[in-house]
């Protein structure tokens, strides 16, 4: 049985909207085709209901479009009106879709999230189009938060339902395309960014599980809440329709510190995390360190992307409970009350190391020294992690961690050199990777309002 036939018979979904889907959709007529060109052109549209007019505008798509910096919090507001269930959501403003780089790679870290890998079903481009538009619409309808329209009582609801009416503001989503989806299944091998290879396996890697990693597309969700997370997820499962099928999802969620704590949240070993991290309001770090520029050795669709390293890093924290506090600083280089380097009194200090290689306040094999010896050409990568908790392992510890995740410009100066670095380090001994891999975040669809994310890989 196929995977496609899993979603026939008792299917949940209707069952039309994927034959109509399918009705002789080209690649070369799918292409260009997306949010606008659906509701005005009269192609086949993405979803057999008609979507809400409380999409955001054209107009306001596009005075965002070009904005590549600072696509944080001053994102366009949601044009969505607000119903009277929504009046206490008082959340941050709508994090923009239509921009020229996706706005979830620099969106300040969300208080919950989750990486949900899929893998496509068919072999068909036609269809991989298909879903990869219908996702874009619905994803873009998601980050506006606005409403969808149930029009029809006597069919199944086009929305979960589980976050009321009307999605939350402020939940970034992000795709990102996997090594495996250049196979031979698409012919889109020529089109793979150089970088891009399924991740492989480094030093501490032992305990890797093979239900937890890889995966053909991975979508990034960063939410105000664990529910919308997962509202999220439903939606992004119901739009797919049996054309992805569901390979792993790690849910993670942020305790977030204020704004005067020199960094985002403190992680599960107790440490303040996200200190030292580029600065995504700083175009000209995030050019160097983050997005593929012309001129590089890239296919030229790849521009305004950027790579992803996800890792499921469990943490040993039973083990971790016994080692004397002394030993946790130097293992991090940092105080774990202030998060300051150590011999410093403030997170933000510099570490003594910065101006003077020898000195060893901070020892040379500790995570921070080692992750950035602050030499003129040390990589740098942008850090968006969660904490999780997922339970109990069968050996009665909790089974709980990092999920870490971060983008750069390219993997070889990027996470595999920061990884290098970090080989064989103090650290490795309470902490093992368990799942993850290598994606590319694919550009954003940018500003005309029939884009998709994605289309400039099949341009
Ligand atoms: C469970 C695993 C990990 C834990 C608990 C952890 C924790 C920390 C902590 C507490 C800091 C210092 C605070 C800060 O500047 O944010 C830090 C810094 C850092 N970590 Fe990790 N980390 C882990 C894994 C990794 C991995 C896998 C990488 C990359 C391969 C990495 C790269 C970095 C970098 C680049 C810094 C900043 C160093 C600096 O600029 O001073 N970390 N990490």
């Amino acid at each position: 049985m196929s995977a496609h036939d899993d979603y026939d018979g008792d299917s949940p979904f209707p069952r039309r909207d994927f034959i109509s889907r399918l009705g002789g959709i080209s690649a070369a007529t799918v292409v260009g085709v997306g949010l606008g060109a659906c509701a005005s052109d009269g192609v086949t549209a993405p979803h057999d209901r008609p979507q809400s007019d409380q999409m955001p505008s054209d107009q306001t798509l596009s005075d965002h479009a070009l904005d590549d910096t600072a696509q944080d919090d001053n994102a366009t507001p949601a044009s969505a009106a607000s119903t009277p269930d929504d009046a206490s959501r008082s959340g941050p403003e709508a994090v923009p879709f239509a921009v020229g780089r996706q706005a979830g790679v620099t969106v300040a870290t969300r208080p919950a999230g989750l990486t949900a890998s899929f893998d496509v079903t068919g072999n068909s481009v036609d269809e991989l189009v298909a879903v990869l538009s219908d996702l874009s619409q619905e994803i873009s309808r998601l980050m506006a938060g606005a409403p969808a329209r149930e029009d029809d009582n006597y069919r199944p609801p086009t929305d979960s339902g589980i976050v009321g009416p009307q999605p939350p503001t402020g939940t970034a989503i992000t795709l990102a395309v996997g090594s495996s989806l250049f196979d031979e299944r698409f012919g889109l091998a020529e089109r793979r960014p150089r970088e891009l290879i399924a991740m492989p396996r480094f030093r501490n890697d032992r305990q890797m599980r093979s239900n937890l990693t890889h995966g053909d597309l991975l979508f990034i969700v960063s939410s105000q809440t664990s529910q919308s997370a997962a509202h999220v997820l439903h939606q992004l499962v119901r739009t797919s329709n049996g054309r992805l099928r569901l390979r792993w999802v790690q849910e993670g969620y942020n305790e977030l510190l204020p704004t005067n704590a020199g960094a985002p949240t403190r992680n599960l070993m107790g440490f303040k995390d996200g200190i030292s991290n580029l600065d995504t309001d700083q175009a000209d770090v995030m050019n160097r360190h983050v997005w593929v520029q012309p001129g590089d050795d890239e296919p030229e669709w790849a521009v305004g992307g950027t790579y992803v390293a996800v890792r499921v890093i469990r943490m040993m924290i039973e083990f971790w409970a016994t080692a004397a506090l002394v030993r946790q600083e130097q293992i991090f280089g940092r105080h774990r009350d202030t998060g300051a380097p150590l011999g410093k009194t403030s997170p933000t200090d510099e570490p003594g190391f910065a101006g003077d290689p020898r000195d060893d306040a901070v020892p040379l094999r500790s995570h921070m020294r080692l992750a950035n010896p602050r030499t003129p050409d040390a990589p740098r990568i942008l850090r968006r992690g969660f904490s999780y908790l997922n339970g109990a392992a069968p050996d009665g510890t909790i089974d709980q961690g990092l999920l870490f995740i971060a983008y750069q410009r390219a993997f070889t100066t990027g996470f595999i050199e920061v990884q290098s670095q970090l080989d064989g380090e103090p650290l490795e001994d309470y902490v093992k990777p368990v799942g993850g891999g290598f994606w590319f975040v694919v550009p954003g669809p940018g500003p005309k309002a029939d884009a998709w994310l994605g289309h400039q890989l099949f341009s």
